[in-house]
């Protein structure tokens, strides 16, 4: 790590956990104004806002999320407009994308303007944009009255909160404000990140707008060499999303993901997880639900029916939290390929496992 991206030390606040009412998310609104820290939930997962106009309050994030700031923050706006001021340039492809998919979970990478202070970007001269379609996102954006610069609301390194309880987890006493939605999961997975600067556009990050979608929408679309790499990124070829070459999503317990026929796999896992349980190892497994009661592990996690992506997806960071809550040690889970949602989904889990991976034969 260079002197640039060292995080910097947070100072302790008092943090105002709130349900989303008009008169919650006006104070909130006030906050992120004011330069404050508030997270929130949109229809990926939740948010860690600050003014993306004001490079302290960027700075305050990183700190909040004890996150290197060479990694970009994603700027947030509540109306389509509201694009144009950040952006440099906004071309025919991200017309298409915001006709087509906005709001939703679609991020635009695209040349940034002047407006847009270097802190928000990790020093980058392009910025990434998102129009969220959840309505409390959307309320607190205009409250605010300026664009929020917003990752995901948790600590650096750790699986992306899908709950209130895993904000409150993470950032009580980090931020000044927590929105809540209730106790509803959020969808599950982080946006979809397409970068149109190039004469082509480039899928960064998978996500519920699948790359058939953007296909279909916009032609040709090339997707970033290191976003479905089974084995990790390199010096020499870094991914073009900063952020997607840091550590991410993983539980405490080391991950193994095992990927071939569903009965061969089912029975490599309990062979591994019997072999840690000799070792007097805490163990769990990630699957899919209609085979859970194939597996005897101290901790069993259903993620939803195999056939079901947005399930997976909706469950996946929630389960990787609760094998560090079990005190799970060895965790083994079941890889599930796939087009469309199952490129996200496996995309994170790839990760969450550090690229430990068996194909079973
Ligand atoms: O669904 C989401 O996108 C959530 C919610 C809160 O909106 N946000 C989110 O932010 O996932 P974060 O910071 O956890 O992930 C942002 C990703 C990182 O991988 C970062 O490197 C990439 O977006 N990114 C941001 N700006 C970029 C840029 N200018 N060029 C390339 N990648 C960029
Ligand atoms: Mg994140």
């Amino acid at each position: 790590m260079t002197k640039e991206n060292v995080t910097v030390e947070f100072t302790p606040v008092e943090t105002l956990v709130l349900q989303p009412t008009p008169e919650h998310i006006a104070v909130a609104g006030e906050r992120l104004r004011a330069g404050g820290l508030v997270a929130f939930p949109t229809e990926t997962v939740y948010g860690l806002g600050g003014n993306a106009l004001d490079g302290g309050a960027s700075k305050r994030i990183y700190a909040a999320k004890g996150r290197p700031s060479d990694n970009p923050l994603i700027v947030h706006v509540a109306r389509i407009e509201d694009f144009y001021p950040l952006v440099r340039d906004f071309p025919k492809t991200a017309q298409k994308l915001a006709e087509t998919f906005l709001p939703g979970p679609l991020t635009m990478v695209l040349p940034k303007s002047d407006a847009v202070p270097y802190a928000t970007t990790g020093g980058l001269d392009t910025v990434a944009v998102r129009l969220p379609s959840h309505p409390v996102a959307r309320a607190l954006i205009a409250a605010a009255g300026v664009p929020v610069a917003a990752p995901s609301a948790n600590l650096s390194g750790r699986p992306s909160p899908t709950r209130i309880e895993h904000v409150v987890a993470d950032l009580q006493g980090r931020v000044d404000v927590i929105l809540g939605q209730g106790d509803a999961a959020v969808g599950g997975l982080e946006s979809t990140i397409v970068d149109l600067t190039g004469d082509v556009p480039v899928l960064l990050r998978p996500g519920f707008i699948t790359l058939e979608q953007l296909r279909d929408t916009l032609g040709e679309v090339w997707v970033d060499a290191t976003t479905e790499s089974l084995t990790p990124p390199t010096e020499k070829q870094p991914p073009r999303a900063p952020g997607m070459k840091y550590r991410h999503y993983a539980p405490r317990a080391p991950l193994t993901l095992y990927a071939g026929d569903p009965a061969r796999v089912a029975n490599a896992i309990q062979a591994a997880v019997d072999a840690a349980r000799r070792e007097n190892l805490r163990t769990g497994v990630l699957c899919a639900a209609e085979r859970a009661a194939l597996y005897t592990a101290d901790v069993v996690l259903p993620l939803g029916d195999a056939a079901n992506p947005e399930q997976l997806a909706e469950s996946l960071f929630a389960a990787l939290r609760t094998l560090d809550q079990q005190g799970v040690e060895r965790a083994f889970s079941e890889a599930f390929f796939g087009d469309g949602v199952y490129r996200a989904v496996m995309n994170r889990l790839v990760k969450a496992a550090g690229y430990n991976l068996i194909n079973v034969v």
